[in-house]
């Protein structure tokens, strides 16, 4: 199977660390040119000297908060001017606050929508433009809450939802530019989020962050998180020129736990 993902230019955004990281990783090892952003420029530099010590792709850094249209704006622009072009969009953010219904306020739903919906929306307005001089490819990343809320995470399993809604529509609008989009969704997948999440309803139930893990892991069939390596494959292959019939889908990479058909 042919990837043919060498040369291509790929922007991947919250990429300092976890899953955004890792699919940078992976799309380096493939040979692409990759744009990696986040918040912090310290962490983003760290982690382009790393990619750039695997001498495949090439890998630079943008420093960019997406819950800001004009940093949006800014991030795309540089990246096509950096690579000449921009052909592979990785949609990506940080994960919204815990809470229920009767905790969470007007500010924190505007928030979670800037962070989790709305920049995906402006990251692909932006893109736009450029993903339709060749084609090109949209990978969405959400949460296996797009199948099954999860308890606790209401802004999640609110504005997840909606990115499918999203991608199904655009897949339909963008297929005469041959764009192809499709959400990836992680069920527990091992980075700084899951263990923070872990942590967190370990206190809330008196027990130890490892006790935790062991409850989390009984609810997975393959008995296991997964390893961001093993996320950013699917999303790896979802970007290449192997996917050339699949648009508008979902696809959980979660271990079986969801069991919702
Ligand atoms: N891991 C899982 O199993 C899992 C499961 C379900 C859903 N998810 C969702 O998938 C996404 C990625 O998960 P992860 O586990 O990789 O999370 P993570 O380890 O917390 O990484 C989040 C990334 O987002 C960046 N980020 C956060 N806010 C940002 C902002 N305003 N602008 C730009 N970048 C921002 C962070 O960088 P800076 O802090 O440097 O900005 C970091 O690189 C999250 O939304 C998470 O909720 C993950």
């Amino acid at each position: 199977m042919e990837l043919q993902l060498e040369g291509k230019t790929a922007l991947v955004v919250a990429s300092s660390q976890g899953l955004g990281k890792a699919i940078a990783q992976r799309l380096v090892l493939e040979g692409a040119n990759v744009m990696i952003t986040s918040r912090n420029e310290e962490k983003l530099k760290e982690v382009a000297q790393e990619l750039s010590e695997l001498h495949k792709g090439r890998v630079a850094y943008i420093r960019a908060d997406v819950t800001k249209k004009e940093e949006i704006q800014r991030l795309v622009a540089q990246t096509a001017e950096t690579y000449g072009a921009l052909e592979l969009l990785v949609n990506n953010a940080g994960g919204p606050p815990t809470g229920t219904f009767e905790t969470i306020t007007d500010e924190d739903w505007y928030q979670a929508f800037e962070l989790n919906l709305l920049s995906y929306i402006r990251l692909i307005r932006e893109a736009l433009p450029y993903l339709k001089k060749n084609g090109g490819k949209i990978v969405n990343i959400a949460s296996s809450s797009i199948k099954e809320p999860i308890p606790g995470l209401l802004l999640s399993n609110t504005f997840r939802t909606g990115i499918v809604g999203l991608t199904k529509t655009l897949a339909s609008e963008f297929a005469q530019y041959n764009i192809l989009i499709n959400t990836v969704a992680p069920g527990r997948i091992a980075t700084e989020r899951v263990a923070f999440l872990d942590q967190m309803n370990a206190e809330k139930f008196g027990i130890t962050k490892e006790e935790m893990e062991m409850r989390m892991k009984s609810a997975i069939p393959l008995g296991r998180y997964g390893t961001p390596e093993e996320f950013a494959n699917v999303v790896t292959f979802l970007l290449s020129a192997a996917n050339s019939y699949m648009t508008g889908q979902s696809f959980l990479v979660d271990g079986g736990m969801v069991k919702a058909i």
